[in-house]
């Protein structure tokens, strides 16, 4: 049959392409190691196929766009689509994706490696993934490493599972050894909620069940893999779930059209039909389904299409089109499981961007209610996560996002966690449900308000602050800060990281975690009196960006004053009042910035006081006031 085609292939490599081009597209991944044989397996498959190797087809895909024939397209992007975006968030991640076909499906199968750091690329390879392959050494049965794939492949919605249990000619194709196997398998299944597991004798190297049905087990009624792999049916449901099509771009070329290109992810549309924008819960009418090779009249799931509207109405990227009467719900706090894929441990409190679909928010995540086993499915207590770990956390958005649970719809549900900074993807989640927390915590509505009172008080409300190494000069200029303003008449309060220590952050040492959460909690302190009217200062050395853009972003423009501290390593450790440096140096005192702990210097502060050379501590002082002065915070709000 493999013969045939290839005639065809030879012959009238339009046709060909054609064909090619109707066939349905499974995705897949192997589970298991090396050893279990799956390298062997792949390099089965893709010789057994015989039909089309990478580089051939390749070759046949710029051929097709040279002599111009139209159906050239050979899905290749989609090889490497989900690294494309990997890359560009600057992860490097082990998956190496491969195309096979046969007469029925064209095949992508992502290979990870096997070993025990596992997590991070088996999720990557899983996402796309609609079926997972999940490879036993006949020898050996199931294992720990069984269960973990089992777990994963699980928890990441896939929905179709193959147990194919290999090296069956090392144990004579004994139907015993098959049987016993695919017994314990089922109850483990189970437990992690596999509902279609389907098992195959197999041995690879000698091709066994593979393309077809193996003489060597008479006793094997099923399917070979590859005619199973045809056979299975993956986008019923999504295709039978409601309307969903995130926005990736609104494609406005001219006054006369305007069309927002997407991929259809849920259910299918029609011109005509009702929809709804969310989250802005606009409505209009589908006119048009546009694709390069002209207008269609319905577009089901896994399309990519540009749809036009009705109505002239608001809608941008990361906007999600649906069905009017099937409207997602829109949240801004839920609770997700969240795999961590950097090497930096979470950090509960710290924002980070989250990526759903087409749109970028910003979260923190909460400490997780616990950690995962993946070898044993144990809930663990856990403060962090680190690499490679599987935890479930509450996480809190800047802004409602609309959203399906993962289990019902992978692209509405499925996010990335990135750094803020650095610009990688830092986890990868799943969101499960809404928090119905925030909806029953209201805001009560008070008449004297925050201008009221910063009238009363003869100034704008202000938080100041001071960030730099230990040592550097912060508290001293903070505090003469303070007495100048005091002597002005102005309402002031200081806030310093020592006496803070003592009290509110009693409980916080001087890991990243327990820093990130000091600065939050000193944040929020400091906007409550900024909401009183007072000008704060804050004195701590908060030696990172991030959470000093988080602390800028709970106040107005204009209300927060980063001053930078800025004294040398040497110089601060050269003062050494509290004879900590030394200590720390001693390696009796450990993460100590300056020391084993990183600080992160502000690119643009607001103030930047040199305290190393010879200008004294009341210099820096006037500094400081005289930036309070030119931007008006020493004088009572304008009233508008
Ligand atoms: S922050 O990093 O969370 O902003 P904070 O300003 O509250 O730190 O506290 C810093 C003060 O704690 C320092 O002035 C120093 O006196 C004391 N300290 C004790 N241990 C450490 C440490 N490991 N690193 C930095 N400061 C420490």
């Amino acid at each position: 049959m493999a013969h045939a085609m290839n005639d065809l292939l030879e012959d009238d490599i339009e046709a060909y392409l054609d064909q090619h081009e109707h066939k349905t597209m499974l995705r897949f991944i192997t589970c298991g190691s090396v050893d279990d044989g799956k390298s062997t397996l792949i390099g089965r498959l893709l010789y057994d196929s015989k039909l089309v190797f990478e580089d051939h087809l390749a070759t046949l895909e710029s051929d097709s766009k040279k002599v111009g024939t139209q159906g050239g397209e050979l899905d290749f992007a989609l090889l490497v689509d989900g690294l494309a975006a990997e890359r560009e968030q600057g992860i490097t991640i082990d998956v190496a994706y491969r195309f096979f076909s046969t007469e029925q499906r064209k095949f992508i199968v992502a290979d990870t490696p096997g070993h025990e750091q596992y997590t991070r690329n088996m999720v990557t390879g899983a996402s796309t993934a609609d079926v997972a392959v999940i490879l036993i050494d006949a020898r050996k049965g199931v294992l720990t490493q069984t269960r973990r794939h089992s777990y994963l492949v699980s928890l990441l919605g896939i929905r179709h599972a193959v147990l194919a249990i290999n090296k069956l000619d090392l144990v004579d194709y004994s139907e015993e050894v098959f049987d016993s196997i695919v017994a314990d398998y089922a109850a483990f299944a189970e437990e992690v909620g596999l509902r279609s597991v389907v098992a195959i004798p197999i041995s690879a190297l000698n091709g066994d069940n593979i393309t077809g049905s193996s003489p060597n087990t008479p006793w094997y009624s099923g399917p070979s893999l590859i005619g199973h792999l045809e056979s299975i049916d993956v986008d019923d449901e999504t295709v039978a779930g409601p309307l969903r099509f995130p926005v990736q771009w609104v494609n406005r070329p001219d006054l006369d059209f305007r069309g927002y290109a997407g991929k259809v992810v849920g259910g299918s549309v029609k011109v005509g039909d009702a929809v709804r924008v969310v989250p802005s819960g606009r409505e209009s009418t589908i006119s048009r389904i546009v694709t390069a090779d002209g207008d269609l009249e319905m577009a089901t799931a896994g399309l990519s299409v540009t749809l036009c509207l009705a109505d002239e109405i608001d809608v941008s990227r990361g906007d999600v089109i649906v069905g009017k009467q099937e409207p997602p719900a829109v949240a801004d706090q839920f609770e997700c499981h969240l795999v961590w894929m950097a090497e930096e441990e979470m950090l509960p409190g710290r924002p980070y961007l989250l990526k759903v679909g087409a749109r970028v928010v910003t979260a923190t995540v909460a400490q997780p209610k616990y950690e995962v086993n993946v070898n044993t499915l144990e809930h663990v207590a856990s403060r962090t996560l680190r690499l490679n770990s599987i935890g479930v956390c509450n996480l809190s958005l800047d802004q409602p996002i609309p959203f399906d649970p993962y289990e019902q719809n992978r692209d509405m549900g499925g996010f990335i966690l990135i750094d803020r900074y650095t610009n990688a993807t830092v986890a990868a989640g799943l969101l499960h449900f809404a928090l119905r927390r925030a909806d029953n915590v209201h805001w009560q509505a008070v008449e004297v308000d925050k201008a009221s009172r910063a009238a009363l008080n003869h100034q704008s409300p202000a938080v100041v602050w001071f960030t730099g190494l230990s040592g550097a000069g912060k508290s001293t200029i903070a505090n003469l800060v303070e007495q100048r303003l005091f002597e002005m008449g102005h309402r002031t309060y200081l806030l310093d990281g020592d006496n803070i220590r003592h009290g509110l952050s009693r409980d916080l040492g001087f890991t990243e975690a327990d820093r990130v959460e000091n600065i939050r909690r000193v944040s929020e302190v400091a906007r409550l009196l900024v909401d009183a009217g007072m000008i704060v200062l804050c004195s701590f050395i908060s030696p990172f960006r991030s959470e000093r853009e988080m602390a800028r972003e709970m106040f107005e423009t204009g209300e927060f004053v980063e001053v930078f501290v800025d004294a040398s390593l040497e110089v601060a450790e050269g003062r050494d009042r509290k004879g900590l440096y030394a200590k720390a140096r001693r390696g009796e005192l450990i993460n100590f910035t300056g020391v084993d702990s990183p600080y992160e210097a502000p690119e643009a502060p607001d103030v930047h006081l040199d305290t190393g050379g010879d200008s004294t501590a009341h210099d820096a002082a006037e500094l400081v006031i005289a930036h309070l002065r030119n931007a008006g915070i020493l004088s009572p709000p304008s009233v508008d």
